[in-house]
C-alpha cells in the first residue's frame, strides 16, 4: 500500500504530537467542565474514565492501525475492507462539516477574549458580559471568520512542518499554565467544595442520558469516530511501528488535561460563587473571574487564552484535514481547491450557528438552538455511530487479527475482543438506551 509520493510525518514523535494536538482542545478545556457539571460532577467523571479506557482507546488503536495499513483517507480505507463500506469514511466527512462550524464559533470567542484580556478587570459582571457578547449579531461572527481563516491557512500550507513544531512548544506550556492556575485556585477559600464535587460520585445522578453524554464526550475529546487517526496514520511511513506504544500517550495526555481543567474550573466556581449551570459559557465566565482577581491576572489571562487558541487550532486542523485528504484522494482536487471549497461552506453554516445565540435564537430544532443541536448531533450521535460502524467493519468484516496493534499476544487478543464485542455492544446499548428503545 505504500505510495512514495504521499506526504509523511518527520518522526514518530510528530505523529504523537499531532494526534495529541487533535485530541486536546476545546473538548477538554471548554466542553468537559460544563458537560460534567450538567451531569453531577463526580459521577460523570467515573463513567467518562471508564468509557475512555475501554471503548475510546480501542477505537484510537483500531483507527490508527487501519490508517497505517491502508495509507489512505477514511473513505479509501473502508473501501479497502469492502467497497460497500466506503460510506463509513464519508460519514466522517459529514461529521467534520457539522463540528467545524460550531467549534470555530467558540474559537472566535477565544480570539475575542484575548483582545478583552487587556481590560478584564473592568468587565464587571462576567456572566452578563459574556451572554451579551455572544448574542450580538456582528462581532462574534467577525471573530469566527478570523478563526476560520487562520485554521484554513494552516491546512492550506500543509501540516507536516508547522504542526509538529507548534505542538512541541504549546503542549508543555499548556500543562504548565494549567498547573499554575490549578494550584492558585486550590488555595482559595471554599475551593475544596469544588474538588469534592468533581471527585465524589453520586451514583443516583447517573441516568441513560449521562451515559450518552459521557460516551459523546469521550468520542469528541479523544477525536475518534470520524477517521482522524485513519488520516493521520496514513501519513506514517514505517509499517512496523508499534501502534499501542505510539498512541497510548495520546489517551493519557487527553485525560490529564481534562482532569486538570476540572480541578481548576470547579474549585473556582465554588470559590467565586459562580453559576454551575452556565452551560457552554462556564469556562468563559469562571476563568476571566479568576484572572481579574489574581496578581498578574491580565498576563495570565492573555497567555491562557493564547494557549487555548493554539490547542483549539490544532484540533480544527485535524477536523479540516480529514475533509481535505478526502477531497484530494477521492476527487483528485488540489489541496488549495479542497480547502477553499470547504472553508466557504463552513463560513456560511458557522454564521448561522453564531447567530443562534442572538437573532436566530427563536429557531429551534428539537427544542435546541442550532449551536446545541449541532453539538448534540455530532458528539452524541454521529461520532458514536461512526465508532460503532468502524468497530463492526474491523471486528466482523475485516477481522481484527488483520490489524496488529500489540506485539504481545495476550494484549493483542484483548484488543481483538474489544473491537469485536466490547466497543460495538456498549456503544449500541448506550445509543438505544438513550433513544428509549431499550
Ligand atoms: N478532540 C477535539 C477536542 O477535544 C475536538 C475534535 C473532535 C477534534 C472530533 C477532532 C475530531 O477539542
Amino acid at each position: 500500500m505504500s505510495n512514495p509520493a504521499r506526504a509523511s510525518w518527520g518522526s514518530k514523535l510528530g505523529l504523537i504530537l499531532a494526534s495529541a494536538g487533535s485530541a486536546i482542545g476545546l473538548g477538554n478545556l471548554w466542553r468537559f467542565p460544563y458537560i460534567a457539571a450538567e451531569n453531577g460532577g463526580g459521577s460523570f467523571l467515573f463513567i467518562y474514565l471508564l468509557c475512555t479506557f475501554s471503548v475510546g482507546i480501542t477505537l484510537l488503536f483500531a483507527e490508527s492501525a487501519l490508517g497505517v495499513k491502508t495509507k489512505s483517507d477514511p473513505a479509501g480505507a473502508f473501501a479497502w475492507i469492502n467497497p460497500h463500506l466506503k460510506f463509513i469514511g464519508t460519514l466522517g466527512v459529514f461529521t467534520s462539516a457539522i463540528i467545524v462550524p460550531y467549534y470555530s464559533v467558540v474559537g472566535g470567542w477565544i480570539i475575542a477574549y484575548i483582545a478583552k484580556s487587556f481590560c478584564m478587570a473592568d468587565i464587571g459582571n462576567f456572566e452578563t458580559h459574556f451572554s451579551e457578547f455572544i448574542a450580538s449579531p456582528v462581532s462574534p461572527v467577525l471573530y469566527f471568520y478570523a478563526y476560520m481563516l487562520a485554521t484554513a491557512a494552516v491546512v492550506y500550507m500543509g501540516i507536516e512542518h508547522g504542526i509538529e513544531k507548534f505542538c512541541k512548544w504549546m503542549m508543555p506550556l499548556l500543562f504548565l499554565l494549567l498547573l499554575v492556575l490549578m494550584l492558585r485556585v486550590l488555595t482559595l477559600e471554599n475551593a475544596w467544595e469544588g474538588v469534592k464535587f468533581f471527585f465524589l460520585p453520586d451514583f443516583s445522578k447517573i441516568t441513560a442520558e449521562s451515559w450518552l453524554d459521557a460516551m459523546g464526550q469521550v468520542f469528541f475529546s479523544i477525536s475518534v469516530g470520524m477517521g482522524i487517526y485513519i488520516t493521520y496514520g496514513s501519513y506514517v511511513k514505517d509499517d512496523t511501528i508499534s501502534i499501542s506504544k505510539t498512541m497510548w500517550p495520546v489517551a493519557v495526555l487527553d485525560v490529564s488535561v481534562s482532569l486538570l481543567t476540572g480541578l481548576t474550573i470547579f474549585p473556582a466556581v465554588f470559590a467565586f460563587g459562580l453559576p454551575m449551570n452556565a452551560g457552554p459559557s462556564l469556562t468563559f465566565i469562571t476563568l476571566p473571574a479568576i484572572f481579574a482577581d489574581i496578581p498578574l491576572g491580565t498576563f495570565f489571562g492573555i497567555v491562557f487564552f493564547v494557549i487555548l487558541l493554539g490547542a483549539a487550532i490544532t484540533s480544527s486542523i485535524s477536523l479540516m484535514e480529514v475533509v481535505t485528504t478526502f477531497l484530494c484522494d477521492q476527487f483528485k482536487m488540489t489541496r488549495k481547491k479542497a480547502v477553499a471549497a470547504y472553508t466557504a461552506l463552513c463560513l456560511v453554516t458557522g454564521t448561522l450557528v453564531s447567530l443562534s445565540f442572538g437573532k436566530l435564537s427563536g429557531f429551534k430544532i428539537g427544542g435546541k438552538i442550532l449551536f446545541d443541536q449541532f453539538d448534540f448531533l455530532a458528539s452524541n450521535i454521529l461520532l458514536p455511530v461512526g465508532g460503532l460502524l468502524t468497530s463492526i467493519a474491523i471486528g466482523w468484516i475485516l477481522g481484527p487479527e488483520k490489524l496488529v496493534v500489540f506485539k504481545n499476544k495476550i494484549l493483542q487478543r484483548c484488543f481483538e475482543f474489544c473491537v469485536k464485542w466490547l466497543a460495538p455492544v456498549s456503544v449500541l446499548a448506550i445509543l438505544l438506551n438513550a433513544l428509549g428503545v431499550i
